[in-house]
This record gives C-alpha cells, structure tokens and sequence, in this order.
C-alpha cells in the first residue's frame, strides 16, 4: 500500500460527504452497530465502493462507514472492522485509520469485546484500556514506513490519551456505578486462549484479552492521533470459568448490554 492508495480511498469519501468534517473516528465493536439509530443526516458508504478499502471476505458481514452527525458532533464511524484472523493483512485492518488521518480526523474511540482476565471484572463490565500487550503478533508498521504518516521508531509510551481516558472512565462510572481501567492482550485468534494463555498473559499484566483493537491502535498513534479505547468484558476469559468459551456467549452479552453501550458512546460524543 502506497500513499496513493489512501488518498484515492479519502477523494471518493470526501466526494460523499462534502464539506463534513468528523471530529471523531469510532470503530464499531461488536452490537455497536445500534449507533446507526442515533445519527442526524445519516450517510453511509459501503466499503465495497471504496476504492483501495479490503474488501469483506465474509458473507452476511456489515461493511460500511456511517457519517453523520450525533448530539450535533459530526463523526465518522466503521460498522464492521476487519480482523486479522479473518485473513487480512494487518495494512488492510488498519487501512480505515490511515483514511481517517488523511481526512484530518484528529480523535479515534476503539471500541471492542473482550474476555476479562482480572478475577475482579465481570461479564457486562466496560474496561476503558489504558494500555496494551502485543508480544505475539507482528507490528501493523512492519514494512518500508511511510514518512508521510510518521517515524520509523514511533514512542508508544502513551498510546491511549489520558486527559480523554479520563472523561471516559468518568462517563461510565457515572452511568453503570463501575468503570474498569486496565490493559488490553492482543491474541491473533480465531480460537479462544487456552487457560495456560490466560494464566500468562494475567502474569503478564493484562486485563483484559481480545482480537482486534490493538493494530488500529498503533496506527493511530503513530499517525499523531488522540486515541481512547473501551472494552466491554463479555465474558470472563479461558479457564477462569469451569466451561467452555463461546462466540454466542459473547454475542448475548455483547446484546444485552449495547443499549448501555450506546449511552456512554454518545455521552463521550459530547466532548469533541
Ligand atoms: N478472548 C478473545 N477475544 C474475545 C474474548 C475472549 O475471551 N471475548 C470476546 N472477544
């Protein structure tokens, strides 16, 4: 991928939204897509019609970008994300970030689901990710870099902006009486972790453990911008339950609570 790549992705976008400039970029996590409800003067633009953007593999998978504006905050938001166990490189995953860059969007909100790795989350919790843990997977900036987007030795001191982190966990402790802060494993999927993972990784540091989130995150960061992450802990991660971990668990939670989700989203909105 080139640096014409991108730009050719954010003309054709720029040719659908005119003159809208989002504030804010949020990436969709799974049941997330309810947000589509809440948007004023809704466009959306299938990834398929963009030029350049991966193209979804997955049958039945949304793919589109939603523009718009919400609480009178125009943002941009992905309702779909791709991941690398899909099959995607980690340049496809983090394709979107780079055009939300280029169309100068300064501020990002990751959003996810999880498995909880600390004993003292619970399945419904949001854990706002204050860092993150990439040992096992190779790095989204592997490759010639382009200087266009920033250094070849990016600091990753901060990844996750503390100022708006903040606002964050203040927001959902507001609304839910128990925001969770911790650091975020990053596993390649598609299997769940073994317990002798989920042992590790907690030795490790990690929180809170999950597919996805992690390449965009460093994208962004390395590109210069404002990135906040939020977890919500759908289940309780391999082996610290006595059962077997499942896609539909994680789905029914993931629906039960994507109301409350939607809420502190919106309320988030508000700042930017
Ligand atoms: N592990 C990895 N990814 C996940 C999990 C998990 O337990 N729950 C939701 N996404």
């Amino acid at each position: 991928m080139e640096l014409k790549d991108y730009q050719k992705a954010v003309n054709y976008i720029k040719s659908k939204i005119g003159s809208i400039q989002p504030r804010l970029a949020i990436v969709l996590g799974s049941g997330l897509g309810v947000l589509t409800e809440d948007f004023e003067n809704l466009i959306t633009i299938k990834y398929s019609d963009i030029p350049s953007f991966p193209v979804s593999t997955v049958s039945g998978h949304v793919g589109e970008l939603l523009i718009g504006t919400i609480n009178d905050v125009p943002i941009i938001a992905m309702n779909g994300r791709f991941h690398y166990y899909e099959g995607y490189s980690l340049e496809e995953v983090t394709f979107p970030i780079r055009v939300f860059h280029l169309l100068g969007i300064k501020n990002l909100l990751l959003t996810n689901a999880s498995g909880g790795i600390n004993l003292n989350f619970k399945a419904g919790d949001f854990m706002v990710i204050n860092d993150q843990l990439s040992f096992f997977a190779e790095s989204a900036l592997r490759g010639k870099n382009l200087d266009e987007f920033g250094v070849r030795f990016p600091s990753m001191s901060q990844i996750y902006d503390k100022g708006f982190s903040e606002k964050l966990f203040n927001i959902i402790n507001n609304l839910t009486g128990h925001a969770q802060s911790g650091v975020y494993a990053y596993m390649k999927g598609p299997a769940y972790e073994t317990p002798a993972e989920i042992r590790a990784l907690r030795i490790l540091g990690a929180d809170a453990v999950g597919m996805s989130t992690v390449p965009e995150a460093i994208v962004a960061k390395h590109c210069g911008m404002t990135v906040t992450g939020v977890s919500c802990i759908t289940n309780m991660a391999s082996g610290i339950e006595q059962k077997d971990l499942s896609h539909e668990d994680v789905n029914d939670t993931a629906d039960k609570v994507k109301y409350i989700f939607k809420t502190i989203i919106k309320e988030y909105i508000k700042l930017f």
